[in-house]
């Protein structure tokens, strides 16, 4: 296993929306959407030639991506997370008995340089100190290793999924936490590549309300604006396809480059 030292502190932790999501560790897990394999596939095809990978969840949360990993790459027998959040890591356990979860900051990594084949981040790379994180993220990797980082959002090319979004993120082209792919090119870094995937979430009218009362932005609403956007919410979802089961389009996107096969002692390789 590559993790040693102690867990990485709270250095580098942002803000309290960044913090949000311990509150409602099991709501986050029940209510939020996974990963399409192919998605999961495309992210570690650089890694073909390794037998068994080390893979590291950063950013970890419940598990959503962990546990696309153990699915879509059962090959990875080294696959673990990192999460701050204990809220999260406890969720985390309770969903993936076996799976390491470690207490860390992207900004901060407890394993040993080049150790990783890959880091992997779900919906999170906007909450993180993105030159420190790439820094310490380009530390832990191999040269040739993989850095890929997930997002999940509405397909909003459909109607009734942009007047979702429309009544549940109002101030969508303000919020700086909200581009689906925030990874930029670096030098440490290869070109990026990008992909898409159709995906979908098995859900309800309320389901889909109790999705959005997950988001960061919902948690730290005051209580009377979060209660009259999850009433609009659900009333508009209800209108849509009433009490039944639908499928919630989604695309995921993903962004993968690769550690440069460079010589950077600040990068410890
Ligand atoms: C939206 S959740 C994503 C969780 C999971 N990756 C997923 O796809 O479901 C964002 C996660 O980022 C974590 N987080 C926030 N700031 C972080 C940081 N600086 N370093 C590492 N993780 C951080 C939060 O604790 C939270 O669990």
């Amino acid at each position: 296993m590559a993790i040693e030292g102690e867990p990485g502190s709270a250095a580098g932790y942002q803000g309290p929306r960044s913090r949000s999501f311990g509150s409602i560790a099991a709501e986050y897990a029940a209510h939020r959407p996974d990963y399409p394999a192919a998605a999961v596939a495309w992210a570690l095809e650089p890694l073909a030639d390794r037998s068994h990978p080390d893979v590291l969840d950063l950013a970890a949360g419940t598990g959503k991506l962990t546990a696309g990993l153990l699915t879509a790459a059962p090959r990875t027998g080294r696959v673990f997370g990192g999460e701050p959040d204990p809220a999260m890591r406890a969720e985390f356990a309770r969903r993936l008995p076996g799976t390491p979860v470690v207490g860390c900051t992207a900004e901060r990594i407890p394993v040993r340089s080049g150790a990783l084949d890959a880091v992997v981040v779900g919906q999170a790379f906007h909450w993180f100190d993105p030159d420190r994180a790439l820094g310490e993220i380009a530390r832990v990797l191999r040269p040739g290793g993989v850095l890929a980082v997930f997002g999940n959002d509405g397909d909003f090319a459909v109607d009734w999924v942009a007047e979702h979004e429309r009544i549940t993120h109002p101030d969508a082209a303000a919020d700086s936490t909200d581009d689906p792919l925030p990874l930029a090119a670096h030098p440490l870094f290869g070109p990026p590549a990008d992909r898409a995937f159709a995906h979908r979430q098995r859900t309800t009218a309320a389901g889909l309300t109790a999705t959005v009362a997950t988001h960061s932005r919902t948690l730290l609403l005051p209580d009377a604006e979060r209660a009259s956007l999850l009433a609009r919410t659900e009333a508009h979802l209800h209108g849509v396809h009433g009490p039944a089961v639908f499928d919630f389009p989604l695309v995921t996107r993903v962004r993968r480059m690769r550690r440069q096969p460079v010589s950077d002692p600040a990068a410890g390789n």
